[in-house]
């Protein structure tokens, strides 16, 4: 069980919090491997997944992993909701509260506003994404297939390549990653790399190569377009060739290291559509993961204390 009510980010939690997350993730697998997709965890309880950004693998295996373990789940998108007639978050948050759910998952563009949904309702909160500052379930599905290829996570050494300026996927896996005894190497241009997340344990470098090298899992990170000032890299094309995970870089990692992306990819800038096609990329398996993961999640933050039921 969780000792927050919310799950607003990695930073804050523990490491047995992680390894007790990733553990329940592996009963999930085996459930959404089946062919009998439906578990009653869930049943009797309603999530709500509450998006101000667009997503596709977020919002719909949060949604999936709801249903399949017979939950109520529904969306709704600020687009289409009151939101756009000028409603505040907390007057959102607070209507959506008192509909009786007992989960709500908030995506939103600015840093903090989970942190302030789930101070204003009784609901569980997950932060789904938060502008820049984290987006704990990818990391935590991240883990997970580190784990499930390797075993442990313990002693891996993890190369994470791209925008991490903009990546609030590459800030919970730092916290998550060194919490679970890896290193990381972070590296990209150096005005997609803040030199202050050397604080976190980190290194950080702006030579591609230099961090793959010996790595055991290399992440590639989504060059966010949509966050970008202009003038942070010359052209796309230029990036591919300085910084882009490449066939060749990626022969740089241990023989078998694992290539991850979070997702969506831009193909052939931070990666190449090769690299994706490798038999150790995980991409597809990440996505598959993170129905699991966030099954885990949904059930454990729902969980009856054991002396009154449950599962
Ligand atoms: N990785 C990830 O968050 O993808 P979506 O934006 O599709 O949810």
């Amino acid at each position: 069980m969780l000792k927050s009510k919310d799950l607003l980010g990695l930073r804050d939690i523990t490491q047995e919090e992680i390894h007790e997350i990733l553990n329940t993730a592996d009963l999930m697998k085996v459930v959404i491997t089946s062919n009998n997709k439906k578990t009653p965890h869930l049943q009797g309880k309603s999530i709500i997944t509450l998006f101000y950004e667009n997503s596709t693998r977020t919002r719909m295996s949060f949604e999936l992993a709801c249903k399949y373990m017979s939950g109520t789940a529904s969306g709704v998108s600020a687009s289409t909701s009151s939101v756009s007639k000028g409603e505040t978050l907390i007057d959102t948050a607070r209507t959506l509260d008192v509909m009786g759910t007992d989960v709500l998952i908030m995506r939103h563009p600015m840093t903090g506003a989970p942190h302030l949904m789930a101070k204003n309702v009784r609901s569980a909160v997950i932060n789904a994404g938060d502008g820049i500052n984290e987006h704990p379930t990818q990391a935590l599905l991240d883990m997970y297939t580190m784990k499930e290829r390797f075993g442990a996570i313990k002693g891996l050494r993890a190369a994470i390549v791209g925008d991490v300026r903009h990546s609030r996927v590459a800030r919970s896996n730092i916290y998550g990653l060194t919490k679970m005894g890896a290193s990381v190497i972070l590296a990209g241009p150096p005005t997609l790399l803040p030199p202050e997340l050397d604080k976190l344990g980190v290194e950080l470098t702006d030579r591609v190569d230099e961090a793959v090298k010996g790595a055991d899992v290399v992440m590639g990170l989504r060059i966010q377009l949509e966050r970008q000032k202009k003038g942070l890299f010359p052209t796309v094309r230029e990036y591919h060739k300085y910084f882009g995970l490449t066939e060749e870089r990626a022969a740089l990692a241990k023989p078998h290291a694992l290539v991850m992306h979070p997702g969506p990819v831009n193909r052939g800038v931070e990666i190449s559509t090769a690299v994706m096609n490798l038999p150790d990329a995980k991409i597809d398996e990440q996505v598959t993961n993170g129905v699991a993961v966030r099954m885990a999640l949904l059930f454990m933050m729902t969980r009856q204390k054991p002396e009154t039921g449950g599962f």
